[in-house]
């Protein structure tokens, strides 16, 4: 491995398809990055298995056997840095991020959420825009501050909300909006293409 390659760290609890457009942008060479380390706080999560299918290393930190959450994130700390991980992607991870992990790694966390922030943060955010009856959603890239969604963003793509919609047809066409844009927010972050300024993210151009 290249001594300045650029290390990821993938955080997950469930499914993975979104770990996996990262896997596959990679292979692909999209992206110029290395995947070290994927980490769960579940045991039974899929996206576990698919990255063990390709050789990644995989961490189960299991919450029940630490103290409270501040333990459990000194444990991720301690891995995310024996890792000299450069980029940590949150991928359908459900747990709320404690200051120590967020301020060692200062705007170096981030995020992809099922709507268009600021609206409809936290959970189930396609049923929170279904019952709203907005007429467009979509995906956003954030950075992750010490808030629930509320960092800095990089990229979103809008998504029509069609009227027969449900919370399942509508996160469907969502999520293969979010496996292009993730690796596309990556890509952005690592090529150091965006600059942070307060809570706005501007596009370098090149
Ligand atoms: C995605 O909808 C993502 O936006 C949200 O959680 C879901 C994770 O899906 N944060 P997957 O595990 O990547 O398939």
């Amino acid at each position: 491995m290249p001594l300045n390659i650029f290390k990821l760290a993938v955080l997950v609890s469930g499914r993975g398809s979104n770990l996996q457009a990262i896997i596959d942008s990679i292979d692909r060479e999209e992206l110029d990055a290395h995947l070290s380390i994927v980490i769960s706080n579940t045991k039974d999560a899929m996206a576990l298995k698919r990255a063990e299918k390709y050789g990644i290393k995989t961490f189960f930190i299991d919450p029940s056997t630490y103290l409270n959450s501040k333990e459990y994130d000194k444990a991720l700390v301690l891995k995310l840095k024996e890792f000299s991980i450069d980029l940590i992607c949150l991928a359908g991870y459900m747990r709320i991020l404690g200051e120590e992990v967020i301020q060692t790694f200062e705007k170096k966390i981030i995020n992809i959420h099922p709507s268009l922030l600021p609206a409809f943060p936290g959970l189930n955010a396609q049923k929170q825009a279904i019952e709203h009856g907005v007429k467009f959603s979509g995906c956003t890239v954030h950075f992750v501050d010490s808030g629930v969604d509320s960092g800095p963003i990089i990229l979103q793509t809008v998504v029509p909300v069609y009227h027969n919609d449900d919370e399942k047809s509508l996160s469907k066409r969502i999520l293969e909006q979010e496996h292009y844009l993730y690796p596309k927010a990556i890509k952005m972050v690592k090529e150091n293409q965006i600059k942070i300024n307060d809570r706005t993210v501007t596009h370098k151009t090149r």
